[in-house]
């Protein structure tokens, strides 16, 4: 039996020297190590052996098992290392080649006309300031000549905290429009000022094709000594020379905001029929994009301004319509809805 053993060891060697690759080395393992291997089959039968012989037999049939396993592991490593070596002197890397276009997102549409707006402004000589979207009622109603009671608050459908104060009133809201930075600017900056403040904004209601609970707007503010009511005019129609072109034409009319005085609106000439009248425009000609007013004294003086020494004039716009009218989307929650289709198109 031990010359059986010898001989197994001898061939099996003889035909791993032999093999020349790893595709051949897959079956030399069953053929000498498996199951159903001559040498396996000696390894079983061992206890059928008289005990003298059964010691030397299985001692030696173990060795030339331990004896194959480390050669077919030795041949594996040295077949493997010679695949390599080749295939590397196949493979002519092109170092010339363009890399692959690596997939990068860019800015959303309404990041990009909002920073597109605070270049203008920046240009001009304004800073860029944020304030809270959790605002105090004071900010964004009462320091605005907004008070309790006031029918300007219904106009704008409050999202309240739910938290009251010792009084039993709730004092926190949403803001609902970015005008709060402007009281809070007012009593905290020293003119001259000039900012502008972006952010979002919240009212509580149901969204549609030209509504959504939170939106985005940006407020402006300049404060100094002999401000007037040319500075607004000259600042907004050169924002809107910047923004729309040119030779849009734009619109001034009187209206009404508590916390200006006297109060404006802007609109600029419609971007679909440049005034013959539409749908987009309502056939007026005219699409209101802002409005602005010179800051009423009881607002500069609340926030700790002298009206008698400092003038000021601010404005606010909705920045949504702007990208809408500019490309002609006819749904406001298209922005929202993180539709991969949509935003890639910007
Ligand atoms: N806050 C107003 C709104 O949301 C817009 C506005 C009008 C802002 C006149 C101003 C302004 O700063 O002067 O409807």
């Amino acid at each position: 039996m031990l010359k059986q053993l010898e001989e197994i060891k001898s061939t099996a060697l003889q035909e791993l020297e032999d093999i020349s690759s790893i595709k051949e080395l897959k079956s030399w393992p069953v053929r000498y190590l498996g199951k159903k291997s001559e040498l396996t089959k000696i390894l079983r039968s061992l206890s059928t052996l008289p005990l003298n012989e059964r010691k030397n037999v299985g001692a030696y049939a173990n060795k030339v098992k331990v004896n194959l396993e480390n050669s077919l592991d030795q041949k594996e490593q040295v077949l493997r290392e010679a695949e390599l070596a080749a295939s590397a002197k196949r493979k002519v890397i092109d170092i010339t080649l363009p890399s692959r276009p690596f997939p990068t997102g860019h800015l959303h549409p309404i990041t990009q006309t909002l920073y597109e707006i605070c270049d203008i402004f920046v240009s001009m000589g304004f800073q860029v300031v944020e304030g809270p979207e959790v605002e105090w009622d004071y900010y964004n109603f009462e320091a605005l000549n907004i008070p309790k009671e006031h029918p300007a608050r219904d106009t704008m459908s409050t999202s309240w905290i739910d938290c009251e104060n010792e009084s039993g009133e709730r004092p926190m809201l949403l803001r609902t429009h970015t005008t709060s930075v402007t009281a809070r600017i007012i009593e905290t900056m020293q003119p001259p000022i000039r900012v502008v403040e972006p952010g979002k904004v919240y009212r509580y209601e149901a969204s549609d094709a030209t509504h959504t609970p939170m939106f985005y707007q940006i407020d402006g503010l300049a404060v100094d000594k002999g401000i007037t009511m040319a500075d607004v005019k000259g600042t907004l129609y050169e924002f809107a020379r910047r923004f729309f072109g040119e030779d849009r034409k734009v619109r001034f009319r009187c209206d009404y905001f508590p916390f200006v005085e006297p109060g404006i609106e802007m609109a600029i000439e419609c971007l679909v029929c440049r005034g013959a009248g539409c749908r987009l425009c309502g056939n007026s000609g005219w699409i209101e994009i802002l409005g602005a007013g010179m800051t009423h004294p009881q607002v500069l003086e609340r926030g700790g301004l002298d009206p008698e020494i400092y003038t000021s004039f601010a404005f606010g716009m909705g920045i949504d319509r702007l990208p809408m009218l500019r490309y002609g989307i006819d749904d406001i929650r298209l922005f929202y809805s993180s539709d991969i289709r949509f935003l890639r198109q910007f």
